[in-house]
């Protein structure tokens, strides 16, 4: 139906929709990109996470079934255990590298983590789309996975132009609503706790069970903006 209107459209009028025919039009013409999101994609140490891998599984961790099928750990402070303070300080000065990258403060302000979990897909098993509420910036450390594993974030504006779908056009930055990234052993992704994401069914080819295990953050520091102080 859209490609008829938009056929129509061009055969009444030849100046659109493709073709730039004016030539300062056409060499000053560009894209600007507004309000990215950003994801970090980064490694820890992988003798570091072999550690945590054997922590998990030394420990009996009581699990709940969570939508989607998959479980997660009914203990949300896991980070909080001794044994687990190296990677807790790791996963706290990556996520506040990133915050500071991203936002460039200039008070001294930084992230904490607050809440901890373990999550456990077995073949077959998805994670529901979701976001963190009540966090800042979260991140997931994945900890034993398989090839083909992947987590999917998902943009909530999910249309084109807020208002188009169509089937067949290529997928682009500014045409995809979803976009998966591979979910391999050691990689940490940090991402705004607002985006969505979920995980799709895992493939029945794997062996084991995929562990990662993921955390929020929220802020300490001064935090008493201009505006608030204009009050
Ligand atoms: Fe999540």
């Amino acid at each position: 139906m859209i490609r008829t209107v938009l056929k129509e459209i061009i055969a009444s009028n030849s100046m659109l929709p493709f073709a730039i025919r004016d030539e300062v039009v056409k060499q000053t013409m560009h894209i600007q990109e507004l309000f990215p999101t950003p994801i970090i994609i980064t490694h820890i140490d992988k003798a570091l996470n072999q550690k945590t891998l054997a922590f998990i599984k030394s420990k009996e961790i009581k699990y709940v079934r969570n939508l989607g099928g998959n479980s997660i750990s009914s203990d949300l402070y896991t980070l909080e255990s001794d044994e687990l303070n190296d990677i807790k300080k790791v996963l706290t000065d990556s996520v506040n590298e990133y915050f500071k990258k991203i936002i460039i403060p200039d008070e001294e302000v930084e992230l904490y983590i607050t809440n901890s979990w373990i999550n456990v897909n077995k073949n077959g098993e998805a994670h529901h789309l979701h976001k963190h509420t009540n966090s800042m910036v979260s991140g997931v450390l994945y900890i034993d996975t398989c090839e083909g594993d992947t987590i999917s974030f998902s943009n909530e504006n999910s249309e084109v132009f807020g208002n188009l779908k169509f089937n067949d056009i290529p997928k682009t930055k500014w045409t995809v609503h979803e976009w998966d990234i591979p979910a391999i052993n050691n990689r940490l992704i940090i991402f705004p706790s607002s985006l969505l994401h979920f995980v799709k069914p895992r493939p029945n080819t794997c062996t084991g069970s995929r562990i990662s295990l993921s955390f929020n953050t929220w802020i300490k520091g001064d935090t008493w903006v201009a505006e608030s102080r204009s009050r």
